[in-house]
This record gives structure tokens, C-alpha cells and sequence, in this order.
């Protein structure tokens, strides 16, 4: 039911990935490596939060795609890295070989490569924004996916397999590895709108907080949820002995914590009223998701 809703941004970006990707010169094993990974499947959700918070603030959602497409770029190829052998060692992404699997290593991480530079080039190449605030978008970005943001939480999600997280050092982890991009999809709207610094940080505090309960989700259906309807190798965390919210709290106080998170990220977003009530309707999608 809530894919109805979603489908709208979820075929608006799928048309815009597929135009985005199609860049003259690129080699035709790349190109097909690419298309691959980006555009086989995802639920979207990322851009989704980008489009979601452009209707909380009535912006455009034109003004947006960039944005929308440069996350949904970044987030393509932390699962393609994140797939490899040295890293979670997957076979099985989006329902289908991982991209290593079906390509080869050395190709799937220049494809990664690639994806990495062409988010940030489509938020510079977009001249729908005026030159300040590309800049301000690509500042966000590469802070929320660098050595402060997702790299970091990958690093530390590869050394809390052989050393166990406290929660406090499991919540730093998810906030990197997962929340940083999902807190970077709410910034678009806030500033192609010039929102003010309260809406600015509320709806910032929200996405940190979708951020960590969407981590927990996944660390929850891990141990949970079923391959063929994950798309994505099921019980993988316990095999390798990761930390995750279910092997340092259990079960049910993971769950407990991510209906916590939910109340307080739909209490943030109250005073948005009626225009956020497709950022509800997606809060409400993160805690229950099957897949
Ligand atoms: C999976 O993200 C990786 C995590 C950060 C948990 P998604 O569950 O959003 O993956 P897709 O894009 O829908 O495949
Ligand atoms: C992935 O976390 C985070 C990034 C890709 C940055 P996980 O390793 O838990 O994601 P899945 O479960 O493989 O999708
Ligand atoms: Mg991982
Ligand atoms: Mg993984
Ligand atoms: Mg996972």
C-alpha cells in the first residue's frame, strides 16, 4: 500500500537516474556495470526524503532532481563497495548477483568509482540552482559521504565485527554508515527554499533520526526477514559476526528503540502540518518495512 504512494518519486527518479547515467565515452562494460547497479532496482527512498521534504516546503520538485539523483548515485556505490569480498562479502543485492558477482571485482569498483564522481556531478552540472547553493548541496554531500560521514561508519562497522559495539559506539556507526546520507536528503529543500534555521535544523534532526532507525530496520529484517523477500542475503550480520541492534541489545529492546525513534521523528515534523504528511507516511514505511 505504501509502495502506491511512493511509486510517483520512485518513477520520477528511475527516469531520471536512466538519463543520467547515459554519458557519451563511457566505455560499454562500464556503462552496462553501471546501469546494473543503479537502475536493476532500490526502493528509492532516499530520494523519496529529497522529494517528500521539497513538498513540506513547497519547492519544486524539479529543483530537486539533481539532488535526488546525486544521493541515489552515492548510495549505489556504497552498496556496490560494501558488497566485496573485503568488505560484507555479498552475493545477493536487490534480488540479483551483486555486482562483483556478475562483473568481476575490478570492474564493480570502478564502477563505484564512477558513481562516487557522478553524484557530485550532477548536482555541479545543474543549472536550474544558482552557483551558491550548487556549491552548499555538493559541501553537504561530500560530508555526509566521506571520512566524517558513510566512510567512516563503514570503517567502523568493519571493526566492530571483531570487536563488540557498545550501543553508544553502534548508534556512532549508524549515524555514519546509513544516517548521514538519509540526514543529507532533507537539506535540498531547506535550502532551494531558503528555510528558516529552526525548519533547517528541525527537519535535519529528523532525517538524523530516520537515519538511525532505518539502520536499525535493516539490522532488524537481517536477522529476521526472508532472502527472497529481502532481496539480500538474510541472518549475513549474525554469520559474520557484525554489530548490529539486535546482537547488542536483542531483539525486541531494537524494536522497542526503533518505535522510540519513529515518535520522535513524526513529534519533530508536527508543526510542518499537512504538507508533512508524506514524510510521515515514509516515517511510518522505515519502522515497518518488509524489504
Ligand atoms: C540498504 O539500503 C543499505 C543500508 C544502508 C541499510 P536500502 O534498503 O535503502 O537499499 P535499496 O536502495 O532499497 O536497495
Ligand atoms: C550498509 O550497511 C551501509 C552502506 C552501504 C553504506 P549494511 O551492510 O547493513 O547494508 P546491507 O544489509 O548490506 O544492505
Ligand atoms: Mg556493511
Ligand atoms: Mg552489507
Ligand atoms: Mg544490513
Amino acid at each position: 500500500m505504501m509502495n502506491e504512494f511512493l511509486k510517483l518519486y520512485q518513477q520520477r527518479i528511475q527516469e531520471a537516474l536512466t538519463a543520467n547515467l547515459d554519458k557519451p565515452g563511457t566505455p560499454a562494460n562500464l556503462q552496462e556495470a553501471i546501469g546494473y547497479a543503479v537502475l536493476g532496482g532500490g526502493k528509492r527512498l532516499r530520494a523519496a526524503f529529497v522529494y517528500l521534504t521539497c513538498e513540506a516546503l513547497e519547492v519544486d520538485l524539479s529543483l530537486a532532481d539533481s539532488s535526488a539523483i546525486a544521493v541515489e548515485l552515492l548510495h549505489a556505490y556504497s552498496l556496490i563497495h560494501d558488497d566485496l569480498p573485503a568488505m560484507d562479502n555479498d552475493l545477493l543485492r536487490r534480488g540479483l548477483p551483486t555486482v562483483h558477482v556478475k562483473y568481476g571485482q575490478a570492474l564493480a569498483i570502478l564502477a563505484g568509482d564512477a558513481l562516487q564522481a557522478g553524484a557530485f556531478q550532477s548536482i555541479a552540472d545543474d543549472e536550474m540552482l544558482s552557483t551558491a547553493h550548487r556549491i552548499q548541496l555538493i559541501h553537504a554531500l561530500a560530508v555526509a559521504a566521506g571520512q566524517q560521514g558513510m566512510v567512516a561508519g563503514q570503517v567502523l562497522d568493519m571493526h566492530h565485527e571483531t570487536v563488540a559495539a557498545t550501543e553508544e559506539q553502534l548508534i556512532t556507526m549508524h549515524r555514519g554508515k546509513t544516517g548521514a546520507l538519509i540526514e543529507f536528503c532533507m537539506l535540498p529543500a531547506c535550502i532551494i527554499a531558503k528555510a528558516d534555521n529552526e525548519t533547517t535544523e528541525q527537519l535535519r534532526y529528523f532525517g538524523e533520526i530516520m537515519g538511525l532507525a532505518f539502520q536499525i530496520r535493516d539490522d532488524i529484517l537481517d536477522e529476521t526477514g526472508d532472502s527472497a523477500i529481502l532481496g539480500k542475503q538474510a541472518g549475513a550480520d549474525r554469520h559474520r559476526g557484525k554489530s548490529t541492534f539486535v546482537s547488542i541489545l536483542g531483539l525486541s529492546s531494537a524494536q522497542t528503540k526503533l518505535e522510540q525513534l519513529t515518535t520522535e521523528a513524526l513529534k519533530t515534523i508536527e508543526r510542518l502540518g499537512s504538507r508533512g504528511q508524506g514524510l510521515r507516511q515514509l516515517a511510518h514505511y522505515v519502522a515497518g518495512r518488509e524489504y
